[in-house]
């Protein structure tokens, strides 16, 4: 069977690869401590079992969840802002049309997105196009307490109760949140909304193989079955007794810390598809709010190649030399189109009359890999034979372990977030609100100074 694969070869150029192998032992006693739980934030490891773990019940429990409102909805809003909306983001633009909203007849409800940003137009455009539309609100905080999903909850509720009354809103109200803590679980509980959990023992981001990832990817029509089934290969590929040789993650990981060692400090997820510019979004949360503590961490940042070469590309080739690569390949496109002939062969292409567009990628993808490496850009690549719901289960699963065991290569604690909270408490201070009278006074004079 295909699967995923990684290549690390590029790199040799810049460490060598006794470096890389020198982890062994550590990387494989990183891996062993998300298993028995021995390591930091150990009380937030349930999904490192979540594909095994999962059960068909789950599994059916959502997909009927999923199928009644297919049949009562045109369009889902999905809020929540970090882990709770990112992975489902990711998943549903890689195995959608590109230009679905052009595409009239669809299978499945269409998924917005509210509460990941505080935009008031974006807010008021949302509902100027649910305005008429039959739909539903999947909201998902596991604390029940963020600012951003909370406001956006409490706008869209109001809006489609007042539109379809509060029965019927019963039947299309979704809630994903704390088994039993936070203000959301008593507001679903009080208003009777169906509600899955998120458990005590997974983070936001590593939340996806999850309902808060599986009750949205399944409402846009995707197999969650198949989903489930490609993070469990990985969950086996990646296991405790798996040795560092043959366990990608563990390989991963040690060469992303082999390569922050020597000061390359600055990671960039490249792709070829254009579908994965949201898998990039959730990668860079995944591994920038789970390592980036402590004064340390690797910079997460993303390009879509092609079209970033004609941008960020100059720095990523010339710019300060503390930037490494990671490619994501898509070995095989859906459809084929091919170049077409010229008879006057103006822009000088008829070279590449009959060769389909996957070929041109793929060249510049080889080309622009050699380029960085000469220019001093160190480069892995990640391979998944095409884009479907088994290798993005495949390849979500192989990107949480590896982040669990670069974080404790590294030394931190992948599994908190304690920077989030600074901006939380100015915010408040700045809203004057109740119980932050004291910062309020404080922030008031920084602001004049
Ligand atoms: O990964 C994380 O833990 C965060 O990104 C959270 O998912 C994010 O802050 C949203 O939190 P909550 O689900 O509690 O609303």
């Amino acid at each position: 069977m295909e699967k995923l694969s990684l290549r690390i070869d590029n790199i040799f150029k810049f460490v060598s690869s006794y470096s890389v192998e020198s982890y062994k032992n550590e990387a494989e006693r990183a891996n062993t401590s998300l298993h028995d739980k021995s390591g930091k934030g150990n009380d937030f490891l349930g999904w490192v079992n979540l594909p095994s773990s999962i059960t068909a019940a789950e599994i059916k429990d959502i997909q009927d969840i999923a199928d009644d409102l297919k049949k009562r909805v045109k369009i889902m809003v999905v809020v929540g802002i970090g882990g709770s909306y990112l992975g489902a983001k990711a998943v549903i633009e890689a195995l959608s049309h590109s230009f679905a909203p052009y595409i009239a007849e669809k299978d499945a409800p269409t998924i917005l997105f509210a509460g990941q940003n505080i935009g008031e137009d974006y807010t008021a455009e949302l509902l100027e196009v649910l305005e008429g539309k039959e739909y539903g609100i999947c909201v998902i905080s596991k604390s029940g307490t963020t600012t951003e999903p909370a406001i956006a909850f409490r706008i869209l509720q109001k809006h489609l109760i007042s539109k379809v009354g509060k029965e019927e809103a019963k039947k299309r109200i979704i809630a994903i949140t704390d088994k039993e803590r936070g203000a959301l679980k008593t507001l679903a509980n009080n208003e009777g909304y169906k509600t899955f959990v998120i458990a005590d023992d997974i983070g936001g981001r590593y939340s996806v193989l999850s309902p808060v990832g599986l009750l949205p990817i399944a409402i846009a029509g995707f197999d969650i079955q198949k989903m489930v089934e490609g993070a469990l290969l990985m969950e086996k590929e990646t296991a405790a007794d798996v040795k560092f040789e043959n366990n990608l993650a563990c390989i991963y990981a040690a060469t992303r810390n082999v390569l922050y060692r020597r000061d390359y400090t600055t990671e960039i997820l490249a792709n070829y598809n254009p579908k994965l510019q949201y898998f990039a979004e959730w990668w860079k949360q995944l591994y920038g709010e789970s390592e980036g503590k402590d004064n340390r961490g690797i910079f997460t940042a993303s390009v879509n190649f092609t079209t970033d070469l004609h941008s960020l590309g100059q720095y990523i080739q010339d710019g300060k030399r503390n930037i490494f690569e990671t490619v994501i390949t898509v070995n095989k496109s859906k459809h084929e189109v091919l170049v077409p002939t010229t008879e006057d062969d103006l822009d000088k292409l008829n070279f590449l009359a009959d060769k389909p567009l996957e070929y041109v990628n793929k060249m510049a993808k080889i080309g622009t890999m050699l380029a960085h490496v000469d220019g001093g850009v160190p480069n892995i690549e990640i391979e998944i034979p095409e884009l479907n719901e088994f290798y993005l289960g495949e390849l979500i699963y192989f990107f949480e372990k590896a982040c669990g065991i670069s974080g404790y290569l590294l030394g931190v604690n992948p599994f908190d977030q304690p920077g989030v909270e600074a901006y939380k408490s100015n915010m408040f201070a700045l809203l004057g609100k109740p119980g932050f009278e004291e910062q309020t006074k404080l922030i008031q004079t920084k602001i004049k100074l």
